[in-house]
């Protein structure tokens, strides 16, 4: 990596050589009796962790909505959230747009394909990024991390509203310059992807994906798990 760069990310905290100290507390390494200890304590992060993946798995893409506007607290939260997923070189190249006009969201909804449906949101948020940062920091990759910058805060978005208990769907087709001008992002801005949001008055039924096939091992194709059992709060071993 060039010195310029790792300069620029380590003043942002994106970058430090491993043999200096981060800033920060830094944590040593625990023994089997600590572990032990915390085992008990950490139950309670175990059951919140069991339902955290519960809504990710319940999670679904939702196309039909009730007109009653959310709490606007909540919407700001979720805008929270997306603000603060994991970003390359720690530059916050996001903007969100948030669309209630009913004649907007109708042009947007023909923008996006002709997606009727999206008229049925209350709101609408629009995830706009800006490259032009990350592609100076990283040449010939600027343009994929700001992408998946983007892709992160769209992935906060759709969760915390599913925590909330509302419905949202990530959309992307869409005529790129012509969403463009409709929401007047100007010359350095992209819209990244657009959201509607609302009550869910749908409800898809559960995907079954089962970690067995699409998991390996050490290298592609292996199945079998290494031997070494793992320590944590579990009490049987897994
Ligand atoms: C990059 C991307 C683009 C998408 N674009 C659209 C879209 O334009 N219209 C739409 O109805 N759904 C769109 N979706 C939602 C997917 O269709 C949906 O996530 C997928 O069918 C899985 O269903 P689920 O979200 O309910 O699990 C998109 C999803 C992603 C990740």
């Amino acid at each position: 990596m060039r010195e310029k760069i790792k300069d620029f990310l380590a003043k942002r905290g994106a970058y430090y050589e491993p043999s200096k100290k981060k800033e920060g507390e830094e944590l040593p390494y625990k023994d089997k009796t600590e572990l032990d200890k915390e085992a008990e304590e950490r139950s309670t992060g175990i059951k919140k962790g069991d339902e955290a993946l519960e809504y990710f798995k319940t999670r679904r893409s939702i196309r039909r909505f009730s007109p009653e506007m959310p709490d606007w607290k909540i919407i700001y939260n979720i805008i929270d959230a997306a603000l603060h997923g994991p970003l390359a070189g720690n530059l916050c190249n996001i903007d969100i747009i948030a669309i209630q006009n009913k004649e907007k969201i109708k042009k947007i909804s023909m923008i996006c394909a002709q997606q009727s449906w999206i008229c049925e949101a209350p709101i609408v948020l629009a995830v706009v990024r800006r490259d032009t940062f990350l592609l100076d920091l990283y040449p010939g990759e600027g343009e994929k991390f700001s992408i998946q910058n983007a892709a992160a805060a769209t992935e906060n978005i759709l969760m915390l509203a599913h925590f909330y208990g509302l419905g949202a769907c990530w959309v992307e087709s869409f005529e790129n310059e012509v969403l463009h001008d409709e929401l007047g992002v100007g010359s350095e801005r992209f819209v990244d992807a657009i959201i509607p949001l609302g009550f869910a008055r749908e409800k898809p039924k559960n995907v079954d994906r089962r970690i067995d096939d699409f998991l390996y091992f050490e290298s592609f194709g292996n199945r079998t798990r290494p031997k070494a059992p793992g320590r944590g709060p579990f009490t049987k071993p897994f």
